[in-house]
């Protein structure tokens, strides 16, 4: 008889230190549409200059990107210590042949910097490695983020390359990072190489 090793749920799947992430809920989509259109926080998520658009065309947007269909992943995030909801996070356009995705995040201006960004991003990179099965998982971040930078990069990941200059922004040029990860860099960080 083959020794078959039981494979455990994890219970901590959806928690990390600082937040937990669960589904949208409609209370979450006035936050995410005053946080995207405010051109402070719009000058990280998109090329386009600061441009406000109605709700009725970011609620649909915030709710396919949360549709947890598979073919997207998408989860609110809130607070441990008081429940508050904080952000978003998203792992979307998955390849299934090459097993990859894409991360994107939202930390709410009024609660960035307690690290509840960092704390996310090394959550839902341990659930698209631990739970989605995905090989790789990559990203984009303008150069003028060195917030994000840092986050992401204690989440492990590396720069992959840039796009010179490819962003003008306020009357200057900026540079488009890409960043990647892979499965067996995520688990050598966990300390779980089988
Ligand atoms: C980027 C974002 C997700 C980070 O989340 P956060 O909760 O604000 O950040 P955290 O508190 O987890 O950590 C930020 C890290 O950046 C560092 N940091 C902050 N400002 C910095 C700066 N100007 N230069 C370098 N590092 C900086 C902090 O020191 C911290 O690192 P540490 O924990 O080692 O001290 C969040 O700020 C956000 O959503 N911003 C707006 C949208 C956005 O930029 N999304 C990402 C698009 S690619």
């Amino acid at each position: 008889m083959n020794d078959q090793t039981v494979a455990e749920p994890n219970p901590s799947a959806l928690t990390g230190r600082k937040v937990r992430l669960r589904e949208l809920r409609d209370e979450d989509l006035p936050y995410l549409c005053t946080w995207w259109s405010n051109p402070s926080q719009s000058v990280f998520q998109t090329t386009d200059a600061p441009t406000p658009r109605p709700s009725s065309e970011l609620i649909p947007m915030f709710r396919d990107w949360s549709k947890n269909d598979g073919t997207r992943w998408g989860f609110s995030v809130e607070a441990k210590e008081d429940g508050a909801f904080v952000g978003h996070v998203t792992l979307f356009g998955p390849n299934v042949k090459d097993r990859c995705a894409t991360f994107a995040i939202v930390i709410g201006p009024e609660h960035q910097d307690r690290g509840y960004g960092s704390d996310a991003t090394r959550l839902m990179v341990s659930y698209g490695f631990a739970e989605l099965g995905l090989h790789r998982i990559e990203l984009q971040v303008f150069a003028y983020n060195p917030r994000a930078l840092a986050a992401y990069r204690k989440a492990g990941f590396i720069e992959e390359g840039r796009r010179r200059s490819s962003v003008y922004r306020n009357g200057a040029w900026h540079d488009d990072i890409y960043m990647g990860l892979l499965r067996d860099e995520w688990e050598a960080q966990q300390g779980n190489v089988a």
